[in-house]
């Protein structure tokens, strides 16, 4: 299915992780490896474009003109509980990158998202903002961290999730149209409960082993 503004990371290796991820009988420490491994992965492709500048440099054997990340730097902006375990696998591949904390859970009853904790750099403006959010499911948590992200002087901002559903993908698009989304997949729908389907269930409880 291609949707505007998201790209699908259809990466053999990141497909068969994600598949070993939605499996109910894969373990906590197996589930928080794999998403790990796919947080560096997804990362890779978020990161796809930025741009570069040469610089000259020596090697060893002689002068050469080289490239290196010009431009913006990189926060990334996990929201608490689940998007912490895609961040370590993205500080593997860019660890200079600042963080961005951001405290979201969902009420159970009514799904809306409340705040309860935010910690951003204060130079957040100049900087590419990665929000990480593996479960795209209602959108209304993504939503109200872009908010609060852009509140606080996001203007560059970028989301790196595990799995959307299309309903998410279009109400965060409804709000954010200009903030675009990397996913390993897109599921087929969302249930009653907010939650995706087939999807891999809660990730924060088959992360921390919580349930
Ligand atoms: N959050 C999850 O962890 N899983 C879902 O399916 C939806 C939201």
């Amino acid at each position: 299915m291609a949707l505007k503004g998201v790209t699908i990371v259809d990466h053999p290796l990141v497909q068969h992780k994600l598949t070993l991820m939605r499996k109910k009988d894969t373990s906590i420490k197996s589930f928080r490896q794999l998403l790990k491994e796919i947080g560096a992965l997804v990362c890779y492709e978020v990161t796809r474009d930025l741009p570069l500048e040469t610089v000259e440099i020596e090697t060893p054997m002689q002068a050469m003109s080289a490239p290196q990340l010009a431009g913006k730097k990189l926060v990334f902006a996990p929201i608490l509980r689940s998007g912490m375990g895609m961040l370590d696998g993205m500080l593997d591949l860019a660890p200079a990158a600042r963080v961005a904390h951001v405290g979201l859970y969902r009420d159970p009853a009514t799904l809306e998202c409340v705040e309860y904790y935010f910690k951003a750099p204060a130079d957040i403006g100049e900087r590419l903002v990665v929000v990480i959010d593996p479960m795209l499911a209602t959108g209304n948590t993504a939503i109200a961290a872009v908010d609060r992200l852009k509140e606080a002087g996001a203007r560059s901002i970028r989301m790196a999730c595990l799995l959307c559903s299309p309903e998410g993908i279009s109400k965060f698009q409804g709000h954010h149209p200009g903030v675009r989304i990397w996913t390993a997949a897109v599921d087929e729908r969302l249930n009653d409960h907010g939650y995706i389907l087939p999807g891999l269930g809660d990730a924060g409880d088959r992360m921390y082993g919580t349930r």
